[in-house]
């Protein structure tokens, strides 16, 4: 095997005109869509579960996080913005890494997409579950504890023998040759009932996502205005109660809530102008859900003691906490319809990633078949039901929450750095398209970066204890913030000698940062992730790859 191989680059030409070879897709989606799209993959699980315990441990100062988070996303949604406009085709990041950075990097972050997609949408199931038996206590339909949990989860209550929903699951559940059958039946219909609802079309799909939207957008506007009477300003002091450590500590939960901002790429070959509407698209989505989410988490750490938001419904608890009954209800409701959009918007992303993997011979080409009637992927998209659904039946919350942030960032940095590789916008802009603009970094990046080291070197470590809360003895341990720094070095040496863009180069920045949050255990299972991918690239993928076909392809594009 050639090394360079490995690197072989498709041209954005080609990948335009393979997508067209291969059966179009209904070209039906304009920028209200593809906003409501955005919003509809964003505002879920992550503003109705994960938020509060990210509140819980950095306390009101939970905001600082989401602003973080918000800049991080914010820069690479330009950057995906600039490769959606210059290779319109449906795939999402690993369509812009083909032409960017190679095979082996468009496998990877293919493979890393799917933590984003497919198994993202394992924790919003479970999220969705939760809401959805409040909804149905409402209506006094209870269902046994043993069919509303996970296996994991009942199986921790019983060990930490932790009164409550789980133990009772474990306690009372029927048993198949000594077996419990524990399993949250909730969310394995709410995956079935999206895998059929994606399956028959985009049209149909859409028009229940855009009123899905407005439905939640209302209704997040209604607990905002009444909870803002309830906010107590006590509650915002201590601002930090665990210092910046804590806030940090919520960087999963958080960042959650950010993604999908980035899914409304995988429509490209359904918009009906994609240079210049989905660009605009990803952004006004983005800019909206900062807003809410910044007011919600001010709200919700205003309304109680940030120490009571350790809950996964805390939006309902606040309103039960303060005695208003009929909000119970209304919230309880807004979440299902939230979580319903966004498990409807990446069911519909990850068969399309998959299409376009497929096509590029890197899966088997049933992955993007399109099915005749209904003009949609629906092998891929049975195999996503599937691969959303079996997992649900032995993971757990936490675990697939930590998972996803990783692996959608891990992407998130591939995509800024894939910017970076392409030529430099310098030209005239086309009129109707969108187009990053070159901002050159080679004195502002070590900039930025120098500027903190030359005032830690003044200040000296009492600066490094106010900015990153840590103390002599964790800092010596402290290793992803110095591999962070490490980073920022190469990066700045890199930007002074090859003139990188700004723009692109903080994005990826920003994600290195938030990645240092992640916990080592993450690492661990994400690396084990990896090694699965890679060995089915060189088992498969490599060999079977389009490229190798390919007579037309320069040196430069086979990597030679
Ligand atoms: N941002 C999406 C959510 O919070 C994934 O559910």
């Amino acid at each position: 095997m050639n090394f360079n191989q490995l690197f072989r680059k498709k041209s954005a030409e080609k990948t335009f005109t393979d997508a067209g070879a291969h059966g179009s897709l209904h070209k039906v989606l304009g920028v209200k869509d593809l906003t409501l799209f955005g919003i509809a993959a964003i505002i879920g699980a992550g503003s109705f579960s994960s938020i509060g315990s990210a509140c819980f441990t950095g306390g009101p100062g939970v905001i600082l996080l989401f602003m973080i988070c918000a800049v991080a996303c914010g820069f690479t949604a330009l950057c995906y913005a600039e490769f959606a406009s210059r290779v319109p085709v449906s795939g999402s990041a690993y369509t812009y890494a083909y032409v960017s950075f190679g095979e082996l990097f468009a496998w990877i972050i293919g493979w890393a997409l799917i933590m984003e997609y497919s198994i993202g949408n394992i924790y919003v199931a479970f999220s969705w579950s939760g809401y959805f038996c409040n909804l149905l206590e409402g209506f006094n339909i209870h269902l046994p504890a043993w069919l509303s949990i996970n296996y994991m989860e009942s199986h921790q209550a019983f060990t930490d023998n932790a009164a409550g929903k789980g133990l009772e699951a474990w306690s009372n559940a029927p048993q198949i040759a000594g077996l419990r059958m524990i399993f949250d039946l909730p969310a394995v219909f709410i995956n079935v009932l999206i895998t059929w609802l994606v399956y028959k079309g985009v049209k149909e799909s859409r028009n229940a996502s855009n009123t899905m939207v407005i439905v939640k957008l209302a209704i997040i506007t209604l607990v905002i205005g009444v909870g803002i009477f309830y906010v107590d300003i006590a509650n915002w002091t201590p601002f930090m109660p665990n210092g910046f450590t804590g806030v940090m500590a919520g960087v999963s939960g958080v960042f959650f809530a950010y993604i999908g901002f980035d899914a409304v790429s995988t429509l490209a070959e359904e918009s009906e102008n994609p240079q210049r509407d989905l660009p605009k698209g990803m952004i006004y989505s983005l800019v909206i859900c900062t807003v809410i989410f910044i007011v919600l988490a001010l709200v919700l750490t205003g309304m109680v003691s940030y120490t009571e938001l350790n809950v996964s419904d805390p939006l309902a608890e606040i309103f039960a906490m303060k005695g208003v009954k009929w909000m119970l209800f209304i919230v309880s409701f807004a979440a299902v319809v939230a979580m319903t959009s966004v498990i409807l918007v990446f069911q519909m992303g990850q068969p399309r990633i998959w299409m376009s993997m497929s096509r590029d011979g890197l899966l088997p080409k049933k992955f993007s078949s399109i099915h005749p009637k209904y003009k949609t992927p629906g092998f891929a998209t049975i195999v996503t039901g599937l691969v959303v659904g079996i997992p649900i039946f032995f993971t757990d919350r936490q675990f697939v929450l930590d998972f996803t942030s990783i692996g959608t960032l891990f992407a998130f940095v591939l995509v800024c750095g894939g910017v970076l590789m392409l030529p430099k916008n310098t030209g005239e802009k086309t009129k109707g398209k969108f187009q990053l603009p070159y901002i050159n970094g080679k004195w502002i990046v070590p900039g930025i970066i120098g500027l903190p080291a030359l005032l830690l070197f003044l200040f000296n470590k009492e600066f490094l204890i106010s900015v990153f809360d840590v103390n002599a003895e964790n800092a010596a341990v402290n290793i992803p913030l110095l591999i962070f720094f490490f980073i920022c070095v190469i990066i700045s040496v890199l930007s002074f000698l090859k003139n990188f863009s700004l723009i692109p180069v903080l994005g990826l920045l920003s994600c290195c940062y938030l990645l240092t949050g992640m916990a080592a255990v993450n690492w661990k299972w994400f690396f084990i992730w990896f090694l699965i991918g890679l060995a089915i690239y060189f088992a498969y993928s490599f060999r079977k790859s389009k490229l190798n076909l390919s007579p037309t392809l320069s040196p430069n594009q086979r990597g030679e």
